[in-house]
């Protein structure tokens, strides 16, 4: 089987490799000619574990290749995954700009049936768009070539994306035809063999279950926040909580870690767009609405611990921030709380020395040198009134504490992520507070 993924980013990169492995003959397109040079020649755009190796493995296999001309490849595949990005308009609506772009392309270059698979997180709704969009170029073109439109949405976790992809939890397929339904079927055979199911819905269903599933995973967080919030109030912890609460079956342990808020390219996006969508259809996603304002309001926390510790004065205070990425295993800093912060702590004349494993490089594109960029977290912590801790990278787990204390000047540390033995810290002379416990 031939398809073609247009738009390179990290679910086209992730999703065409992934095939690619499986034996299917991928053909990456994207605009951007430096980047698809820079693919060709096995330099990956974003940091992902094992994404490198299994490029460059396919690439040599040639069954994975990369090119800018969507027109020319249409000719050769009869399925098209569309994974361009829909970045949100000012309101919090998708713009889909990109992806009618390529519904357009394909309504005016097909020669023969093709199945346009819409992979980017897309209103409902957003399919029959599509499906006019290609219908309205063939009628340009007085042709009658058959085609279907499908909705396939991704349900990848950054840092651990090819794993997700390739023993997926389940695969949701939106279909309007028995073909389409038949070659989605096929192409992810090999991912659902082990028993991974696959779900075969209408197109609605499947586009809302995106929506739904970012929206409930951020829920949690929120919640779990919220309650964290209350724990600090009255004296109880939040990590003695989520455990009583995780052991229920019917709520889980998994995704119920309270912390300085959840940032990253889609559950901000996504819930401001399904608030868009209810809006839309004269709809009030209360629930949903008060998710979002507790995660601004939690991106603060870390900020209002320091301030209290030093009286709400931070002028000439040094922090040490560790931690840069929206979490851990990448460098994507898109609404990483940790950019809140720094802008906070600069605001109120403090002075931000930061460390991250991977996302120093990106963070200096989007904020410029106005923190100092440390070699590693103990550079970071020479002078430092304060330690930040924002993003739970493995080697932040175990730091040598009798060196830091040396090298600091006051002894405070907050502990955005919960990953501290507070009475530890304490014994080693560290004023130490983390979320939800007073
Ligand atoms: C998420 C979804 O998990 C994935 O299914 C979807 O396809 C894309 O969005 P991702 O953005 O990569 O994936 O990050 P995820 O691991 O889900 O974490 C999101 C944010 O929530 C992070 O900032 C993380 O620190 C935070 N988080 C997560 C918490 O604060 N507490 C938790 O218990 C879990």
């Amino acid at each position: 089987m031939n398809i073609a993924i247009v738009g390179t980013g990290y679910v086209g990169l992730v999703t065409g490799t992934c095939f690619s492995e499986m034996g299917v003959d991928v053909t990456c397109v994207d605009i951007n000619e430096a980047k698809i040079k820079a693919l060709q020649s096995g330099v990956m755009p974003i940091y992902e574990p094992g994404l490198e190796d299994l490029v460059k493995k396919n690439v040599e296999a040639g069954r994975l290749h990369f090119t800018t001309d969507f027109t020319t490849c249409l000719d050769n595949v009869s399925v098209v995954f569309s994974a361009v990005g829909t970045p949100p308009e000012e309101d919090g609506s998708a713009d889909l700009r990109y992806v009618l772009d390529v519904a357009h392309t394909v309504g005016r270059f097909i020669n023969k049936y093709t199945l346009l698979v819409t992979k980017s997180t897309v209103p409902v709704g957003t399919a029959q768009k599509v499906k006019a969009a290609i219908q309205e170029e063939l009628n340009k073109r007085g042709v009658a070539i058959p085609f279907d439109v499908a909705s396939n949405p991704e349900f990848l976790k950054e840092g651990a994306a090819i794993k997700d992809f390739m023993a997926p939890d389940r695969v949701v397929v939106g279909v309007e035809s028995e073909q389409a339904k038949k070659m989605m079927e096929k192409l992810y055979r090999p991912f659902t063999l082990n028993g991974y199911p696959i779900l075969i819905m209408d197109v609605p269903s499947a586009e809302m279950t995106k929506y739904a599933a970012n929206a409930m995973l951020a829920t949690r967080i929120s919640f779990m926040n919220d309650i964290a919030n209350l724990c600090e109030r009255i004296g109880a912890n939040v990590d003695n909580v989520r455990k009583g609460m995780g052991a229920d079956s019917r709520i889980g342990s998994r995704f119920l870690y309270a912390g300085c808020g959840y940032g990253g390219s889609c559950f901000p996006k996504d819930v401001k767009a399904l608030l868009h969508t209810g809006i839309e259809n004269g709809y009030h996603m209360r629930v949903i609405e008060a998710v979002e304002s507790v995660n601004e309001e939690q991106k603060n926390i870390v900020f209002d611990k320091l301030s209290k510790a030093f009286n709400g004065d931070l002028k000439g205070k040094t922090i040490a921030m560790w931690g840069l990425s929206f979490k851990p295993e990448t460098d994507d800093m898109r609404e990483a709380p940790a950019l809140v912060v720094i802008d906070k702590l600069l605001k109120a004349g403090a002075v931000v020395n930061v460390f991250d494993p991977i996302a120093m490089d990106e963070t200096k594109r989007r904020i410029g040198d106005v923190v100092t960029y440390c070699k590693d977290m103990y550079e970071a912590v020479i002078d430092a009134d304060a330690i930040a801790l924002m993003t739970e990278w493995k080697q932040f787990r175990m730091p040598s504490w009798a060196i830091i204390r040396k090298a600091m000047k006051n002894y405070v540390v907050v502990d955005g992520r919960n990953i501290y033995d507070g009475e530890e810290l304490k014994e080693l002379g560290f004023i130490y507070s983390r979320i939800g416990q007073k």
